[in-house]
């Protein structure tokens, strides 16, 4: 028999995230914070209309884009939050999670050998999916003196006849950077002069400490150059109901949705009349959840100065990345030990690339609860290095 597999899908590595929690699980009073997911479940009010709209019979396929008043209270959302208005009927889309946005802008965007540069340490699954579009990812190194934000600069020295792309990935997960205005606004000028498009992952837009998120559309001459993906994982605990959306330029929507059509059809149903009410009437539990997840942030930043843990102050996402460098061993050996020793699992940052090298990504998606238990381990671990 030849070989059944294809040799560009072999060559991709598993996420380094999951191989930790295979461990985990078969590890006997461990405690875990390493999975980016929200520990709250979904809002009861949401979660009530999903049930509603299946005992009214709602169990059909929906438009390929989706449901037209989730296009048009997203649309809503996007225009409260930064004043930029999408039309609901031709540029945006439902999708199956940012997830699925992410890979469909690649697919729709590239052609075997465009560039696309990606920031990193940042999520997963941006190389792999430019990889599996043909195209050729180029990072872009994060540094910890510019608070893992981006740069103009960074973004010049990496742009070559080739590029195409550039993602844009904040609040970012694993560092918990943020962007501010001014630091959208030298991007944008790069992107413009460059002629490059964006695409940018604000999934956890919602999740900011210092202030409202800004979005790189919200910048003049910007909407017309970006796919912006959102979803409702993160905001509204949402993550099993699978969904997220794409907005953007509706000549890149249209392919967006018809390799979609064909992939994925539409996005699950029922979730799309969960997502409806939680647009229409969920903004007090995302600022109640924020509040929780800002409260963790504190306690834990706060622990690390106590037992001697170095930390760049994250404003987003629920994740903070303090630096193992000064134990003098490999994130990962760090991590492994941690696990073994004092049964704590936590993100090597090289699973976010190799410069997360000498970092390691703690999510704070767990119960106070949770925290104060895994912060002694921490402690105990570091004190006997
Ligand atoms: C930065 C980022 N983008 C996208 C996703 C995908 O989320 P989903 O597909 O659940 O919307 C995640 C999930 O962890 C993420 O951290």
């Amino acid at each position: 028999m030849r070989n059944p597999i294809g040799k560009k899908v072999v060559d991709i590595k598993p996420s380094g995230i999951r191989k930790f929690f295979d461990i985990v699980q078969e590890t006997e009073g461990a405690i875990s914070l390493g999975v980016g997911e929200p520990d709250f479940d979904t809002p009861w009010h949401i979660r009530d209309e999903g049930i509603y709209s299946l005992e009214k019979g709602r169990t059909f396929y929906t438009s390929n884009s989706g449901l037209k008043e989730l296009r048009q209270e997203i649309s809503n959302y996007i225009k409260r939050t930064q004043n930029v208005e999408y039309d609901p009927l031709k540029e945006i889309f439902v999708t199956v999670g940012g997830s699925e946005a992410i890979d469909l802008a690649l697919r729709a965007m590239v052609d075997a050998g465009d560039e696309v540069l990606i920031p990193q340490p940042s999520y997963v699954s941006y190389e792999p999916c430019a990889i599996l579009a043909d195209a050729v990812p180029v990072t872009i190194e994060l540094k910890e003196e510019n608070q893992f934000r981006l740069t103009a600069e960074e973004v010049l020295e990496k742009v070559t006849d080739k590029t195409k792309i550039l993602v844009l990935p904040f609040p970012n997960n694993p560092t918990g950077a943020v962007m501010s205005k001014e630091d959208l606004e030298a991007i944008a000028k790069v992107v413009i002069e460059k002629d490059l498009f964006v695409i940018s992952d604000e999934i956890y837009g919602e999740l900011t400490y210092n202030g409202e998120h800004v979005s790189i559309v919200s910048i003049p001459g910007m909407k017309e150059r970006t796919i912006l993906i959102n979803g409702f994982s993160k905001a509204y605990a949402m993550t099993g109901w699978r969904l997220g959306y794409a907005c953007g330029p509706e000549i890149i929507m249209k392919q967006m949705v018809k390799i979609h059509q064909f992939a994925i059809m539409c996005a699950p149903t029922t979730s799309q009349y969960a997502a409806v009410e939680a647009l229409r009437n969920g903004d007090d539990d995302v600022k109640m959840m924020r509040e929780q997840y800002n409260q963790r942030r504190r306690y834990l930043l706060n622990e690390f100065e106590r037992i001697g843990l170095t930390c760049f102050e994250p404003f987003g996402a629920f994740y903070v990345f303090p630096s193992i460098k000064k134990f003098g061993m490999s994130s990962d050996e760090f991590c492994t030990r941690l696990l073994k020793e004092e049964k704590l699992a936590v993100v090597p940052g090289t699973a976010f690339g190799d410069c997360g090298e000498g970092y390691i990504r703690i999510s704070y998606a767990y119960s106070l609860d949770n925290l104060k238990a895994a912060m002694e381990r921490l402690e105990r671990f570091i004190s006997k290095l």
